[in-house]
């Protein structure tokens, strides 16, 4: 990772600042000695951005300490502020059927789960309106949510909906990447909607699978999404999502430049058998898919006994 600027501050944690409040990274406690989880070491500074009155808040890296030099293909840099800022309603163009892919997933983990069960739910990349845990919230009141992305304008987007929602005292948020977790963590479930495309190489794609395997029980769920098609293979696929944007106002120069970007913005695996090598190899078992959109896939799989 380009940089470690990352932290969690729980519903009890430091007393709420009027402006920023710099914590010494001494403030990063491990597990046994606050009671809450520990972060991996190496954040020097970090600064409280957004805090309600009763919990959720978002901890983030100040301006100077914030990811100085990341990596080319830092996914965090490409959702840079102009990017949320049109998020929510560039996803729902860019994905038919947005909404119903995060009712379905919210269903899928409660029928996987038992309803009304009490459970404490990973949603990595949370960024962006935090879709999951606003839908997953309101089907199962007694489920808590840790919400993980390195993305600060997409987190801060999150975290503004989960205040709307009356949601922040559920959830908590950081701002850092899964293997930023302890790995004593044992979650009922997680989710990983809208990343794996957008991490490049197989590699990177197993390695943030392994992160969420290694804070799972023993048999729990993940909802996976995102696409899984080579862009470039599929022009009939490629030609309709043009169309897309075009049935909802993209004029000719809209749609190319949107096209041009999808060519080479992502990395999506190639297949559904990718999707399911890249499960296995990561530490789940068999999906099963529940939803399609063009290139667009979600599937739940569960985590395997032997999961490294
Ligand atoms: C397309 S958005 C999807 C947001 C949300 N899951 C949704 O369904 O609307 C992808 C998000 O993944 C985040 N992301 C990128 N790399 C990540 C990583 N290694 N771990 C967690 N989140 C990551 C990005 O910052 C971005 O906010």
């Amino acid at each position: 990772m380009g940089w470690t600027s990352t932290a969690r501050v729980s519903p009890d944690g430091h007393s709420a600042p009027s402006s920023h409040r710099r914590l010494a990274s001494t403030a990063l406690r491990p597990r046994r000695a606050t009671g809450r989880a520990g972060l991996r070491p190496g954040t020097d500074r970090v600064q409280l951005a957004a805090r309600s009155a009763t919990g959720a808040q978002l901890v983030t890296a100040p301006q100077d300490a914030a990811p100085q030099d990341p990596a080319p293909q830092d996914p965090a840099r490409k959702f840079d502020a102009s990017r949320a800022g049109e998020y929510e309603q560039q996803s729902r163009i860019a994905l038919a059927g947005y909404e119903a892919c995060h009712e379905l997933a919210a269903c899928m983990l409660a029928a996987a789960l038992g309803p009304g069960r009490a459970a404490r739910i990973l949603v990595a990349g949370a960024g962006g309106g935090a879709r999951e845990i606003v839908t997953a919230a309101a089907l199962e009141p007694r489920w808590r949510f840790t919400a993980v992305d390195p993305s600060e304008p997409m987190l801060a987007l999150a975290v503004a909906r989960l205040k709307e929602k009356d949601l922040d005292e559920r959830t908590e948020v950081l701002r850092g990447t899964v293997a930023d977790l302890p790995e004593d963590e044992a979650f009922d479930a997680a989710t990983l909607i809208g990343v794996l495309h957008h991490l490049a190489g197989d590699e990177a794609k197993r390695a943030i699978l392994r992160d969420i395997a290694r804070r799972l029980a023993p048999d729990a769920p993940l909802i996976l999404a995102g696409n899984h098609q080579a862009y470039a293979n599929q022009p009939l696929l490629l030609a309709a999502w043009g169309e897309r944007w075009r049935q909802q106002g993209a004029g000719p120069d809209e749609v190319e430049a949107k096209r041009a970007k999808i060519l080479q913005g992502a990395d999506p695996p190639p297949s559904e058998q990718a999707v399911a090598d890249l499960l296995r190899e990561g530490g789940f078992g068999p999906p099963l898919r529940f939803f399609s959109s063009l290139f667009w896939g979600a599937w739940i799989a569960r985590r395997a006994p032997d999961a490294p």
